[in-house]
C-alpha cells in the first residue's frame, strides 16, 4: 500500500521521481524518500510526512544530484513499524551499496531477519523491506550480477511485493520485480520508468509493459531485459495506456474529491455509451460471458468488495434479486477469504473494485476461481490484476479517481450493477417489456438530475455549517437506501472524521435509540417508495428522543418541515434508482463538513486509496 518509482535514462531523474511520487500519493502519504545515483555514490534522502517535506529536505542539495539520470522513489503508508524517518525507504544494505524501495508485505520478514542478522546484517529500521535489502546485498556479493541476486532472492521472499534496486556497482541499470503487488515499466526513448501505476508514469509515455509476477526486469538506458524466476527470457507485452493526463489536473476545484463529485453527471453518460442506446433496446455488455444457458444453471451470486465498493455491492444484491430473482450474497472479501464458502462451477463471482488492486478482493477472487466459479469482475481499472482474473468484466470507466475518498467510482460502480441487473433479465426474460423500457428510460435521465442537485451545491453547504462541530452523526434508511446511509456515514467519517453510523431505521429501537439526545443529528434518507411511510415513523420515533433530525428527501410532503430541522431537496425519481440520487448530497454533506474543518480532504490521514496488503 506505497507508491514506487523509478527511472533510468539521459534526464535529471529528481523530478522525475518527485512528480512521480506526486500522482501516487493516493496510495499513501506518511513518509516518502528516494535514492538516485550520484557521480560516486547512491545518496539517499527522505522526509517524514508530506511528500512537500521530501521537496523541502531535497532543497539545497541540488547540486549534489544536478547530473543524475538514475534514481528510485518511494511514499509510504505505514504496514511494519511506524512513519519514521528510519522507517521511511529507500533501505540499504549495511554496507550502503544497495537501495530498494518496496511496496506489499514480506510475510516471512522475521525468519529472514533472524538468518541475516545470524550472518552478520544490522537492522537499522523495523520495517519487513529491510530484509529485503540485505538479502539481495548478500546474494549480490555471490554472483556480482544484479538481476541474478534478485531473481534468486525471490526464491526466499514470500509474500506481496514490487521493488526497485540499485546498486553502487552497477552505475546505469535498475533491476525491478514483483509479485502480487502493481508495477509497470513505461517505455521511453532511451530511457525506461518504472512504477506502481500509470499516473507516475503517463506524462512521460504512454508505452507500457505490465510485469507479471515473478518476472525481473534489467533496465539500462538502451536496454529492457525481463525474465522469469527460472531466467527464462521472457518477450514483454508492450502496451499503449489509455489515459489521459489531464485526467489528473483538479481543473479550477478546490479538491480533487469536489471535482470528482461534479464529474458524475458524466461518468454516468460515459458508462451509458454502447451499452444502452435507447430505452427500446437491449443492454450491451460486451465483455460479460453469461448466456442463457449459465444463467440457468447458476445456484448463486456472492459479492464481493471492501468498503466503499461493498456498499455499491450491496445494492447490486438488491437490483438482481429484484429483477432476476437469483438468490445474491454480499460479503466483505476480508471476511470470505478465511471460510469455508459454498462456492463452485455454479456459482457467479462478482468482485468490485475501484482499484482492482485491493488485496483482500484479489484473493477472494482468486480462490473463488480456483473453485470453478464464474468470475465477473466490475472495476475502474480494467488494466488492473483483478481484471486479468475476470472471465467477464464491466469496465466501468469513471477516470482515474485521485482522491482517497471514493466518489465517482460508486456512481459508476452503481450503474454498473444497474446494467448487468438489467442485462440479465433481458436473459432471463424476468421483467415485462414495458417496465423494462420505463426502467431503462429513468436510467438516462439520471445525468440531468444530479446537475441539478450540484447547482444547489449551496444549500448542502449551508446544512453543513450546522453540523461542522458535532461530534458523532448518525445516518438512517432502509431498503435499496440502507447502503447509502452506511456509504454516507463512510464518507463523512473518512474525511472528517466524525464517528458516524448508518443504520437500517428498523434497527434504532433495538438499541441505537439509546444514543438519541439534543446533540445527536439523525440523517433520515427519506426517498418516496415502499418504504416512506415506515422511515417517516421510525424519524418520529428519533425526533420524540430530542434528536437533531436532517431529511434527504425527493418528498414534498408538508408535513415534514415540522419534523425535521434541515431538509435536502432532491429530484423525483423511481424508488429503485433512488440511491444514485440520494448519495450525491450526502458525499457533498461530507466534503463541506471536513472542509469546515480544515481536513486534508484528498487525503485523510492513516488512509490510502488503494490496500493492496491484507
Ligand atoms: O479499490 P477498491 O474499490 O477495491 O477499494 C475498496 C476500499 O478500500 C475503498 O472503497 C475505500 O473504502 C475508500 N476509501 C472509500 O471511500
Amino acid at each position: 500500500m506505497c507508491g514506487i518509482v523509478g527511472y533510468v535514462g539521459n534526464k535529471s531523474v529528481v523530478d522525475i521521481l518527485i512528480d512521480g511520487l506526486e500522482q501516487l500519493e493516493y496510495r499513501g502519504y506518511d513518509s516518502s524518500g528516494i535514492a538516485v545515483m550520484c557521480d560516486t555514490e547512491i545518496k539517499v534522502y527522505k522526509a517524514i510526512g508530506k511528500l512537500k517535506n521530501l521537496r523541502e529536505e531535497l532543497c539545497g542539495h541540488e547540486k549534489e544530484f544536478s547530473s543524475t539520470t538514475m534514481g528510485i522513489g518511494h511514499i509510504r503508508w505505514a504496514t511494519h513499524g511506524a512513519p519514521t524517518l528510519l522507517n521511511a525507504h529507500p533501505h540499504t544494505c549495511n554496507c550502503g551499496n544497495l537501495v530498494v524501495v518496496h511496496n506489499g508485505i514480506i510475510e516471512n520478514y522475521k525468519e529472514l531477519r533472524e538468518d541475516l542478522a545470524k550472518s552478520g546484517c544490522v537492522f537499522k529500521s523495523q520495517t519487513d523491506t529491510e530484509a529485503v535489502a540485505h538479502l539481495v546485498a548478500r546474494k549480490y556479493a555471490q554472483c556480482k550480477d544484479l538481476k541474478e541476486a534478485v531473481r534468486l532472492a525471490s526464491y526466499e521472499i514470500e509474500g506481496a511485493y514490487a521493488l526497485c534496486v540499485m546498486h553502487n556497482e552497477c552505475k546505469n541499470t535498475l533491476v525491478i520485480t514483483k509479485r502480487n503487488a502493481p508495477l509497470l515499466i513505461g517505455i521511453g526513448d532511451n530511457e525506461f520508468y518504472a512504477a506502481s501505476d500509470v499516473p507516475a508514469i503517463i506524462k512521460h509515455t504512454n508505452k507500457a509493459v505490465y510485469l507479471e509476477d515473478n518476472q525481473i526486469a534489467e533496465l539500462t538506458p538502451e536496454s529492457m531485459e525481463i525474465v522469469d524466476i527460472e531466467n527464462n527470457k521472457i518477450n514483454p507485452k508492450i502496451e499503449i495506456l489509455p489515459w489521459e493526463p489531464v485526467a489528473l489536473s483538479k481543473m479550477g476545484y478546490k479538491h480533487f474529491m469536489l471535482k470528482e463529485i461534479h464529474e458524475q453527471p458524466d461518468v454516468i453518460r460515459n458508462i451509458l455509451v454502447g451499452r444502452l442506446h435507447a430505452p427500446d433496446e437491449h443492454v450491451v455488455l460486451n465483455e460479460v460471458k453469461l448466456n442463457h444457458e449459465t444463467l440457468t444453471h447458476l445456484e448463486r451470486i456472492q459479492i464481493i468488495a471492501c468498503g466503499t465498493s461493498l456498499h455499491a455491492a450491496m445494492i447490486g444484491k438488491y437490483l438482481i434479486e429484484s429483477f432476476c430473482g437469483i438468490s445474491v450474497d454480499v460479503e466483505a472479501s476480508s471476511e470470505y477469504i478465511y471460510r469455508k464458502t459454498v462456492t463452485n462451477e455454479r456459482t457467479l463471482v462478482i468482485g468490485v473494485s475501484q482499484s482492482g488492486e485491493t488485496a483482500d478482493t484479489l484473493t477472494a477472487i482468486k480462490q473463488a476461481k480456483a473453485k470453478g466459479a464464474h468470475i465477473l469482475i466490475v472495476t475502474n481499472r480494467p488494466d488492473s490484476a483483478m481484471a486479468r482474473e475476470a472471465d467477464s468484466l464491466i469496465p466501468v470507466n469513471a477516470g482515474i479517481e485521485v482522491s482517497v475518498a471514493a466518489t465517482k467510482s460508486y456512481i459508476a460502480q452503481l450503474m454498473a450493477f444497474y446494467l448487468l441487473a438489467l442485462y440479465m433479465s433481458e436473459i432471463k426474460d424476468s421483467i415485462a417489456p414495458s417496465t423494462l423500457t420505463s426502467l431503462k428510460t429513468e436510467l438516462m435521465l439520471l445525468p440531468q438530475k444530479i446537475e441539478q442537485i450540484l447547482s444547489q451545491k449551496d444549500n448542502i453547504q449551508n446544512v453543513a455549517r450546522n453540523y461542522a462541530n458535532t461530534k458523532d452523526f448518525i445516518f438512517i434508511a432502509r431498503g435499496i437506501n440502507y447502503p447509502t446511509a452506511l456509504e454516507g456515514a463512510l464518507k463523512l467519517k473518512e474525511i472528517s472524521y466524525i464517528n458516524a453510523t448508518g443504520y437500517p431505521a428498523g434497527e434504532l429501537k433495538h438499541g441505537p435509540i439509546a444514543m438519541l439526545d439534543e446533540t445527536m443529528p439523525v440523517l433520515s434518507i427519506l426517498m418516496n417508495g415502499s418504504v416512506y411511510e415506515k422511515l417517516l415513523s421510525n424519524s418520529e420515533e428519533a425526533k420524540a428522543r430530542n434528536a437533531r433530525m436532517i431529511a434527504l428527501t425527493n418528498s414534498r410532503d408538508e408535513k415534514l418541515n415540522y419534523l425535521f430541522e434541515h431538509i435536502i431537496k432532491v429530484p423525483d425519481v423511481q424508488e429503485l434508482f433512488s440511491p444514485i440520487i440520494a448519495i450525491v448530497p450526502l458525499q457533498l454533506l461530507a466534503y463541506y463538513i471536513a472542509e469546515f474543518l480544515g481536513k486534508d480532504v484528498d487525503q485523510p490521514r492513516n488512509l490510502a486509496k488503494s490496500v493492496t496488503v491484507e
